[in-house]
């Protein structure tokens, strides 16, 4: 990060060298999604899944702009998201409930069919200077880090193996907006260490909706 920050301040070829990580970011060979799909049976996934199909799309790219898609999203995370869901520690009146209609080998498959779609993508109508500002350097005054820091270049997370951090980059706006105000309101709390509790917590409502229209496009 930092290099990579010096590097553009010196102005050297720093457009090369983010063209090369995108390229990383968009990577879909198959050694890339079977890191990211985990120990789950996508195939078996595939036919556990299609309850959850009829509102996340049967290639995890919903229609409905407040239901995520999850398209190439790590399956550690989402399957820590559901039980999250099992346990409380997140709550959404449907999502509480779909997530008791599945045991544990289930909720690895499903993640695993989902993860191992094409990763979500936006519509390339990312630009947005307060945006871009926030998302690449943060703000140190009010202690808030990039957010490419943790979710990558574009939102797209980091190596296919480090799945803590959730892809971000081309998901919904709607659902964006929602997750960033119940992250700032304390509505949702079930980041490791309150992580995403602190970020969000000063950010303004006209951040929030440049920041998801950025994140969004990607
Ligand atoms: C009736 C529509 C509906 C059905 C059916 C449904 N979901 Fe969802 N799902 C949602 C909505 C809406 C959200 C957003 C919740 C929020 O805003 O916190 C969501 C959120 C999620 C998330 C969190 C994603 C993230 O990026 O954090 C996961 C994972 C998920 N659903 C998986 C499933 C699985 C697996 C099933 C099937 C067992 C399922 N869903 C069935 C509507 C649905
Ligand atoms: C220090 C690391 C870190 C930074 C910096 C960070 N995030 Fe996060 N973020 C996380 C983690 C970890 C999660 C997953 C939380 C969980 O397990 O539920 C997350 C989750 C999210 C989610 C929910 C995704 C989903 O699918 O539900 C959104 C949206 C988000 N972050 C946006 C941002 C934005 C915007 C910024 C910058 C203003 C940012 N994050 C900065 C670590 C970080």
């Amino acid at each position: 990060m930092i290099r990579i920050q010096n590097i553009i301040a010196a102005g050297l070829a720093a457009s090369v060298l983010f063209v090369a990580t995108a390229a990383l970011a968009f990577d879909e060979s198959p050694e890339v999604v079977k890191q990211r799909i985990g120990a789950g049976n996508p195939v078996l996934g595939k036919t556990r899944s299609e309850l959850c199909q009829g509102c996340h799309g049967e290639f995890g790219l919903s229609l409905e702009d407040l239901i995520p898609n999850l398209a190439g999203q790590y399956a550690n995370y989402i399957a820590k998201q559901l039980r999250n869901f099992q346990s409380g520690a997140r709550t959404h009146q449907i999502m509480s409930a779909m997530a008791q209609t599945i045991n544990d080998e289930e909720l690895t498959d499903i993640a695993a069919y989902f993860s191992s779609q094409k990763k979500m993508q936006g519509n390339g109508k990312g630009e947005n200077p307060v945006a871009k500002n926030l998302f690449t350097k943060g703000d140190a005054s009010r202690g808030i880090p990039p957010c490419m820091s943790c979710h990558g270049v574009n939102g797209k997370g980091q190596a296919p193996n480090v799945s803590t951090y959730p892809v971000i980059g081309g998901q919904h706006k709607s659902y964006l907006v929602a997750q960033l105000t119940h992250w700032r309101s304390g509505e949702r709390s079930n980041s490791p260490d309150g992580v995403m509790n602190k970020v969000a917590k000063t950010l303004t409502d006209a951040e929030i909706d440049a920041l998801t229209d950025y994140i969004s496009g990607f």
